[in-house]
């Protein structure tokens, strides 16, 4: 079944342009976002949304946190994201008229749907669960399901089920921004990066064998910084977690702004730093945050826009990315970091599809 891939890993990343095709399709026509997949009485009740509460965990949880980010900026409309396992055991002040989002591939994880047969009797507006399995507890209990088609992902390390969470959940950022009357070309623009993105997310595929040669550099490293700004802070975590997951590797993310605040006391010749800095208004940010780790020795790679004019230094190798609209930027430069924490894993000889301690859906709290 894993057919020409060494492993369900590296099929999984490879399928990914094909499961966010299916994932969107149906969602949009060529400019608007289509909210009858909720049901008949979505427009409607997406327009009294005032507030969105998300809950999930693990890689389930950041993407719950890049859609804070989008939520916010697109629709205006507060958002809050916890992971499940401090939800359920809380008491949450709920808003009026808010909106609770349940993320999970598996639609299985114990806390998660804890979670939400918590929060039935809190007040929510309505439950949606973003899920990947029709079946699956989760998508049977809430009120409106958006399911992911990524097909089953048998590999521990979630990789496809991420990006077509994110995707999910782009297109709800864009369909609480149309129902609650953002002019048409903010969300035509959205729609319009969605319908591009599989093919881009093919192109960024493509440069497998560079990071491929990347991975020898972490081969005896023992701690990893990851950094992101932005929606891409997520994105930095998720690098940070998948690495760990499945190469053993201690790696941590920060949001670049918080270096100074800490972490860059760690940062000597031993330490590589991954940062992902896309175009976009904060990268003169960034770019500064990165000289500080290099005049400190740290060896950085940066995932980067092509047309961001980066070129490589002493201690800095820049991977470039091909340029895409910044509302995509996340789901885009997560593949680099699933291909890298993957060479990396290949180096270190572990069992990258089923790492030591951990299980694919966590059914136990
Ligand atoms: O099935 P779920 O999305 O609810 O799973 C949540 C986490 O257990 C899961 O994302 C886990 O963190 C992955 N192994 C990360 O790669």
């Amino acid at each position: 079944e894993k057919g020409e891939y060494r492993h369900y890993m590296l099929k999984e990343i490879h399928e990914q342009p094909a499961a966010l095709r299916d994932t969107l399709t149906g969602l949009f026509t060529e400019d608007r976002v289509l909210t009858a997949i909720l049901g008949p009485e979505a427009e409607k009740r997406l327009h009294e949304v005032q507030n969105i509460h998300i809950v999930a965990c693990g890689t389930s949880y950041h993407a719950g946190l890049v859609a804070r980010y989008w939520i916010e900026d697109i629709a205006g409309l507060a958002c809050n994201v916890e992971i499940a396992s401090e939800f359920r055991y809380r008491r949450v002040a709920v808003p009026a008229n808010t909106l609770l989002v349940c993320i999970s591939q598996s639609g299985e994880t114990a806390d998660t749907l804890a979670a939400l047969r918590h929060a039935r009797h809190e007040g929510y507006l309505a439950t949606l669960a973003i899920c990947n399995v029709p079946g699956s507890s989760l998508a049977r209990e809430a009120d409106w399901r958006l399911l992911t088609k990524a097909g089953p992902e048998i590999g521990v390390a979630s990789t496809k089920a991420f990006t077509t969470q994110l995707a999910a959940l782009l297109w709800l950022s864009a369909a609480l921004a149309q129902t609650h009357g953002a002019p048409p070309e903010i969300t035509g623009e959205i729609v319009r990066a969605l319908h591009g993105l599989p093919t881009q997310v093919e192109q960024a595929l493509q440069q497998d064998a560079d990071i491929q040669r990347l991975a020898e550099r972490f081969a005896n490293k023992q701690h990893t910084l990851f950094l992101g700004r932005g929606p891409l802070y997520p994105i930095a975590m998720e690098g940070a977690l998948k690495l760990k997951e499945i190469s053993y590797i201690h790696a941590e993310a920060y949001a670049a702004g918080e270096l100074k605040h800490g972490p860059l006391a760690l940062v000597d010749e031993s330490m590589p730093v991954v940062s992902v800095a896309p175009n976009c208004q904060l990268l003169e940010k960034l770019k500064s945050n990165l000289e500080e780790v290099r005049a400190r020795g740290g060896q950085l790679i940066n995932f980067a826009c092509e047309t961001a004019d980066m070129q490589d230094q002493d201690g800095i190798t820049h991977i470039h990315m091909p340029w895409v609209n910044s509302c995509i930027a996340p789901i885009l430069y997560t593949l680099p970091l699933q291909l890298l924490s993957y060479y990396v894993a290949l180096v270190k000889g572990t069992d990258v599809d089923k790492p030591r301690n951990l299980a694919k859906s966590v059914t136990v709290e």
